[in-house]
């Protein structure tokens, strides 16, 4: 089965590559995609906003990479040399976390930063695919399911309301992408 021209993944390599898929490339735009309905469902007026226009959900989508929290911080790096940051010196050695949802609410970039905009011109520089040679493999597919998706909902279920309280929902806290379980809607 998994082999191509005689060369074959190792066992470990088909394993990771399995994980990649499922968690790299599932479980953050289906985690994406719950908590864009969850929030709409907070700001019915970007709702409302997106039915009556649908061209907009491309840039949705992207407002929504911005301000949906899917982990706490970016990925660690380690500084191979001493760098100057922003004032501060990074030891070689030295573990930093980007944050990059602090980065996605920097007032510098965002004007407003707190406010959720569907309008919003420069809703595409987040940070959420990362950036430099690891920026994410997948970003053009997960934008076009989630174009897919979010169109698909805002014209064939205009009505869409989310059916469980706030309190009521499933969290996985445990999980990389910090989704939800399920979220139950009706229209
Ligand atoms: C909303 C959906 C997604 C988000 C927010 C997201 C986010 C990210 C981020 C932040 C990174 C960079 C990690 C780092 O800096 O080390 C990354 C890397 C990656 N992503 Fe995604 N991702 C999404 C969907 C996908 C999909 C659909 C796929 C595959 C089909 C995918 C495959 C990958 C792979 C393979 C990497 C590693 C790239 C590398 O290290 O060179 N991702 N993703």
């Amino acid at each position: 089965m998994h082999d191509e021209d005689g060369d074959r993944l190792s066992e470990a390599e088909l394993l990771i590559t399995v994980m990649l898929l499922i968690g790299a490339g599932q479980e953050t735009t289906m985690a994406q995609l719950a908590k864009s309905v969850l929030l709409l469902s907070h700001h019915p007026d970007q709702w409302a906003r997106l039915v009556a226009a649908p061209d907009l959900v491309p840039n949705a989508v992207e407002e929504l990479l911005r301000v949906v929290a899917l982990g706490h911080a970016g990925q660690p790096r380690m500084a191979r040399e001493d760098v100057e940051f922003s004032g501060q010196t990074v030891e070689a050695g030295t573990t930093v976390f980007p944050v990059v949802n602090a980065a996605n609410r920097d007032p510098a970039v965002f004007p407003d930063p707190d406010r959720f905009d569907v309008d919003r011109g420069e809703a595409s520089r987040h940070l959420s695919f990362g950036r430099g040679v690891h920026f994410c493999l997948g970003a053009p597919l997960a934008r076009m399911e989630l174009q897919v998706a979010l169109h698909a909902l805002v014209t064939r279920m205009p009505g869409l309301r989310v059916a469980e309280r706030d309190d009521e929902l499933a969290w996985q806290p445990e999980s990389l992408t910090r989704g939800l379980r399920r979220l139950l809607i009706t229209w």
